[in-house]
C-alpha cells in the first residue's frame, strides 16, 4: 500500500493496516519536525479517542488529554452550559492536540520499523487506474517507485493526489466563507475547565485549551486577514471585547506563543476513490473548524478503509473496496452539515441583515434552552456513530 501524506490520515491508515498485517509505504513531503510542530485541531470525539486506545496508540492521551463533559455557548454576556455527557448517556470530548496525536502515531511507526519517509520530493503517483498503481518520489537523492497494489491519497487539501485523477472524474462541492480566523496559543493558565464558543457582535471568538498552562483562542477576522496587521496587544483586545461576560469571567492574558490566519471553507470531492486510488482525510474534503471535525473524519475514512483493504487481503473481497466511498461519504456529510450549522449560526455575516441578527440570537436562545435541541448538538460534537466499528477493522482490543 503506498500512502502519500504523514497527517493524521496517512498515519493512522499506516497504523491500522500494520496490526492487520498489511505492508505500507508512508511518504510525506515535510519534515519530522515540522508535521509534530503545525498546531491545528484539538478536539477529539469520543469514538476516536476509543479507536486511537484500541490500537494501543492511547498512552500520551491517556496521560495529557483533558477529558471535557460539557461546553460552552455565551451570547449578550451569558454563557451557558451544555451538558455533553448527560445529554449523549456519558460520552464526552478530548482535549488533545493534533501535533500529539501525529507524534504518537509517528513514534509507534518508527518502532515497528516500517518505511516512513520524511522530505521526499516530486512525489507522483501514476497508473491508478491499473492493478499497480505506482508512487514515485526522490528522498536524500535517490529516486524511488514503488509498485502498489493500491495508493491511499492522505496528503490534505493541497496535496498532489487529488489532482492527480482525471478531469470529469469529481464533483466538487465547495462553499468558502466570507470570514477567517486567527488562531492563538498563549502562556496563559485556562481559566475554564471547558470549551466556549461565543457569538458577539463584534464576531465569533472561542475559547479552548492545550493543557493547565495553554490556553487557545480563535477570533473571526476577514478572510485573507494578513497576520501583520494584527499586534498581540490588538488581538487580545479583541479576545477580551467578544469574550468578557457580563459576571466578569474572562481569559487570562498571556505571551502569544504561537498565531496564524486560517480559512474557513466546506468542501467534498465526491467520489473519494479513483481506480486503484482511495482519497482520505482533508484530501477528499475540508469543514470549517468551528465543529472540531476534521480531524475525526480523517479518522473514520481511514477505518472503513483499512476495513477493506483487510477484506480484499484476507478474503479476496471486493465490495467493501467499492462501497469505500459511499459509505465514507454519508459520515462526511453530516460533519459538513454540522460544521456548517456550527459556523451559520455563531458568526457575523458581512452581509447579514438587521433579521438575520435577530434569528440567530433566536436560535442560540432556542438551542441553550431547549434539552432536544442541546441533545442534537451533544450527539453530533461528540460524534455521531463510525459506519464501521474498530472490531470489524480486525482489531483486538
Ligand atoms: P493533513 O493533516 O493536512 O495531512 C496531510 C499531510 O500530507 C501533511 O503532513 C502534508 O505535509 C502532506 N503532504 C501534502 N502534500 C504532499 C505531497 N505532495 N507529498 C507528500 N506529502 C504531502 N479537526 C478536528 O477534528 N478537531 C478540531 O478541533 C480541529 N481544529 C482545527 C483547527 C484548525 C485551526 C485547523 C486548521 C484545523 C482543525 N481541524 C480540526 C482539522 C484537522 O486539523 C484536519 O482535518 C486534519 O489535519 C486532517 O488530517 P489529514 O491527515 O487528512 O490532512
Ligand atoms: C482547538 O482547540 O484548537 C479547537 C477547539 C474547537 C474547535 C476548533 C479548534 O471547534
Amino acid at each position: 500500500m503506498g500512502i502519500v501524506g504523514a497527517g493524521p490520515a496517512g498515519l493512522l491508515l499506516g497504523h491500522l493496516l500494520h496490526l492487520n498485517g498489511i505492508d505500507s509505504v508512508v511518504v510525506e513531503n515535510h519534515s519530522r519536525e515540522h508535521v509534530i510542530d503545525r498546531v491545528r485541531a484539538g478536539v477529539l470525539e469520543q469514538g476516536t479517542v476509543d479507536l486511537l486506545r484500541a490500537m494501543g496508540v492511547g498512552a500520551g492521551l491517556q496521560r495529557t488529554g483533558l477529558r471535557h463533559e460539557g461546553l460552552y455557548v455565551s451570547f449578550q454576556g451569558l454563557r451557558h452550559r451544555i451538558d455533553l455527557a448527560d445529554l449523549t448517556a456519558g460520552k464526552a470530548i478530548t482535549v488533545y492536540g493534533q501535533n500529539e496525536v501525529v507524534r504518537d502515531l509517528i513514534e509507534s511507526r518508527t518502532a515497528t520499523a516500517r518505511p516512513l519517509y520524511f522530505e521526499a520530493d516530486h512525489v507522483a503517483v501514476s497508473a491508478l487506474d491499473s492493478s499497480t498503481p505506482v508512487l514515485r518520489f526522490q528522498h536524500s537523492g535517490t529516486d524511488h517507485e514503488v509498485h502498489c497494489d493500491f495508493v491511499a491519497g492522505c496528503d490534505g487539501f493541497r496535496g498532489i493526489c487529488r489532482p492527480s485523477i482525471p478531469d470529469g472524474v469529481l464533483t466538487v462541492y465547495e462553499r468558502v466563507y466570507p470570514f477567517g480566523w486567527i488562531g492563538i496559543l498563549a502562556d496563559a493558565a485556562p481559566t475554564s475547565d471547558e470549551l466556549i464558543y461565543t457569538y458577539h457582535d463584534r464576531g465569533f471568538a472561542l475559547f479552548s485549551m492545550r493543557s493547565p498552562k495553554v490556553t487557545r483562542l480563535y477570533v473571526q477576522v476577514p478572510p485573507e486577514e494578513p497576520i501583520e496587521n494584527w499586534s498581540d496587544e490588538g488581538i487580545w483586545n479583541e479576545i477580551l471585547a467578544r469574550m468578557t461576560t457580563r459576571d466578569g469571567w474572562q481569559p487570562n492574558v498571556g505571551h502569544i506563543i504561537q498565531k496564524a490566519v486560517v480559512p474557513l471553507r466546506s468542501f467534498v470531492a465526491a467520489p473519494m476513490r479513483y481506480g486503484r486510488l482511495f482519497l482520505a482525510g482533508d484530501a477528499a474534503h475540508i469543514v470549517p473548524p468551528t465543529g472540531a471535525k476534521g480531524l475525526n473524519l480523517a479518522a473514520s475514512d481511514v477505518l472503513v478503509l483499512a476495513r477493506a483493504l483487510k477484506a480484499f487481503y484476507e478474503r479476496g473481497r471486493t465490495e467493501w473496496l467499492a462501497e469505500y466511498s459511499d459509505v465514507c461519504l454519508r459520515r462526511v456529510w453530516k460533519a459538513q452539515r454540522f460544521s456548517w450549522w456550527m459556523t451559520s449560526t455563531l458568526h457575523r455575516f458581512p452581509d447579514a441583515t438587521p433579521f438575520d441578527y435577530q434569528r440567530q440570537i433566536a436560535d442560540l436562545d432556542y438551542l441553550t434552552s431547549s434539552r432536544a435541541a442541546m441533545t442534537s448538538l451533544a450527539e453530533q460534537y461528540v460524534g455521531l456513530p463510525m459506519e464501521v466499528s474498530y472490531e470489524s477493522a480486525g482489531l483486538h482490543v
